[in-house]
């Protein structure tokens, strides 16, 4: 299909196409033009089928990122289909009311699939949140944030080298929407703001130009228990966050400027130079401007209580004392998960999970190991070294400028992974910094919203994170992996078997 997205010549994309909307149209659909899949709009309780045709040149398959739905409705590489060739899902909808988001799973071409322009987002409503009186409909407006890149003649433009798969696609401009620079018109009163990072790997620091601090009132699982006020918010790949933003009191002709703010240490500064973007990562530039083009004096108010989150007790928890490792592990320039590439056929004893239960999971860097020895690099592994030393050429000299500090080779490679489970979502239960640039640190360290449910957790350098994670209801094989696409692309991927 094609696409506006820049003006001029119009771009090639692919499109999730189709009749699928439920409900009236609203901001995203109105302004994709071409780009981006539909809104979807269902209910919890909801009884759900969606036939999807492949018109593509290649396989493909389509995950609904966050839902609790059997493996063989999740989208599972392994159920890829050709050309030509339909799936048909079906499933109930169990999920609580939040904004999720769909987008490929194809074995080894999700980053290049959602890239082209295939992702969307789904809107689970229930009763809980409709008792709320949240704004709504023109005043609840979702928001996906990308990156892109464009050739000369306004084609997408994507790297694709040894630097991409290492580091992820960074592109040059941003899009909301499908849109650059995209303007919300809005009245003077509160609106209902739902963003989510649809990026192949970039990170956002998100904050107003202002100062204004933000409301925060849900995360990638739903709503919080009640508001949360933070003067940014860290946004990974696929993460999502809900603010309540009040534009009361606010001139008619004003604008407000959602930027992503300055933050450092969130990916290695050789990386950086090499990845080719104007736009770094951690550079503080906007995103979207909202103008107040009219008054209004009816308002809704912020509830002081939103939800209730079931969190499990110790006593509900099958392994209270021993975590499930999730280890970032880096080997012969790929990210693994516990030291292990994506394989089909391999299942480690600590990946077979009890049906019906909770696991306690603790997901860390593998500093350790990830000195010479410990990784299992004997004189070939050292060979290796020496070849990435040559293709990284002249970013070497930063990086051997940094490591003065007693950090070695691999902690200054170290870098953020937006962690992904399957399923249910989950809960945070410890965020622990264990060593590492704390300089760094300080600059994303307030905005974490760790006390709602989450699917996608982005775990920094030096950090430590636990979560606690029901598997419950349906057995099979559930994928867990990094969220910034290129890593799990080339890999950093792993199953659980939930028998
Ligand atoms: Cu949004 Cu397994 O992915
Ligand atoms: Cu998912
Ligand atoms: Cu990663």
């Amino acid at each position: 299909d094609q696409a506006q997205i820049l003006s001029g010549k119009p771009t090639k994309v692919w499109r999730y196409a189709g009749n699928l909307l439920k409900g009236p149209p609203n901001a995203l659909t109105a302004s994709v033009e071409g780009y981006l899949g539909p809104l979807m709009r269902f209910v919890k309780g909801q009884k759900i089928r969606i036939r999807l045709r492949n018109d593509l040149p290649e396989e493909t398959i389509t995950h609904w990122h966050g839902l609790h739905v059997p493996m063989l409705m999740d989208g599972h590489p392994m159920a890829a289909i050709d050309p030509g060739q339909t799936y048909v899902y079906e499933f109930e909808m169990r999920n609580r009311a939040s904004m999720y988001f769909y987008h490929p799973h194809t074995h080894e071409a999700t980053a290049t699939q959602v890239y082209r322009g295939l992702a969307g987002a789904i809107i689970v409503e229930d009763e809980e949140e409709r008792a709320l009186g949240l704004p709504a409909g023109e005043f609840e407006i979702p928001l996906i944030i990308q990156d892109r890149s464009f050739d000369d003649d306004n084609r997408l433009a994507y790297g694709g080298d040894m630097h991409t798969s290492m580091f992820g696609f960074y592109g040059d401009r941003i899009l909301v929407n499908g849109r650059p620079d995209l303007r919300l018109e809005v009245a003077s009163r509160a609106y209902r703001l739902r963003l989510l990072n649809g990026s192949n790997a970039r990170i956002y620091k998100l904050c107003w130009d202002d100062g204004t601090p933000l409301t925060v009132i849900g995360v990638d699982g739903g709503l919080l228990e009640k508001p949360e006020t933070r003067p940014y918010v860290m946004l990974g790949p696929a993460e999502r966050v809900d603010l309540f933003v009040d534009f009361s009191g606010r001139a008619v002709g004003s604008t407000l400027v959602m930027r992503s703010g300055r933050f450092y240490g969130m990916i290695p500064p050789m990386a950086q130079r090499m990845m080719g973007s104007e736009l770094m990562v951690g550079d503080d530039y906007p995103l979207f401007t909202a103008r107040v083009t009219r008054a209004t004096s009816d308002s809704p108010k912020l509830p002081e209580k939103l939800s209730t989150i079931r969190r499990r007790r110790q006593e509900e928890i099958a392994n209270p004392n021993d975590p499930i490792p999730i280890a970032i592990t880096m080997a012969h320039m790929a990210m693994l998960l516990n030291g292990r590439s994506y394989d089909h056929e391999d299942i480690q004893p600590r990946e077979r999970i009890p049906v019906d239960t909770a696991q306690l999971i603790e997901i860390f860097h593998e500093h350790g190991q990830m000195g010479m020895g410990g990784m299992g690099m004997g004189g070939a592994g050292m060979g290796r070294m020496g070849m990435m030393r040559g293709h990284m050429g002249g970013g070497m000299g930063m990086m051997g400028g940094g490591m003065g500090g007693g950090m070695g080779m691999m902690a200054m490679m170290s870098m953020a992974h937006p962690i992904h489970l399957h399923g249910q979502p989950f809960e945070i239960v410890g965020r622990a910094f264990d060593d590492g640039d704390a300089e760094a640190y300080a600059s994303i360290r307030e905005g974490f919203i760790d006390s709602g449910l989450k699917d996608t957790v982005l775990v920094a350098p030096g950090e430590r994170v636990r979560i606690v994670k029901p598997f419950d209801d349906f057995k099979g094989r559930f994928m867990y992996h990094c969220h910034n696409l290129e890593h799990e692309d080339a890999g950093m991927m792993r199953e659980f078997l939930v028998e």
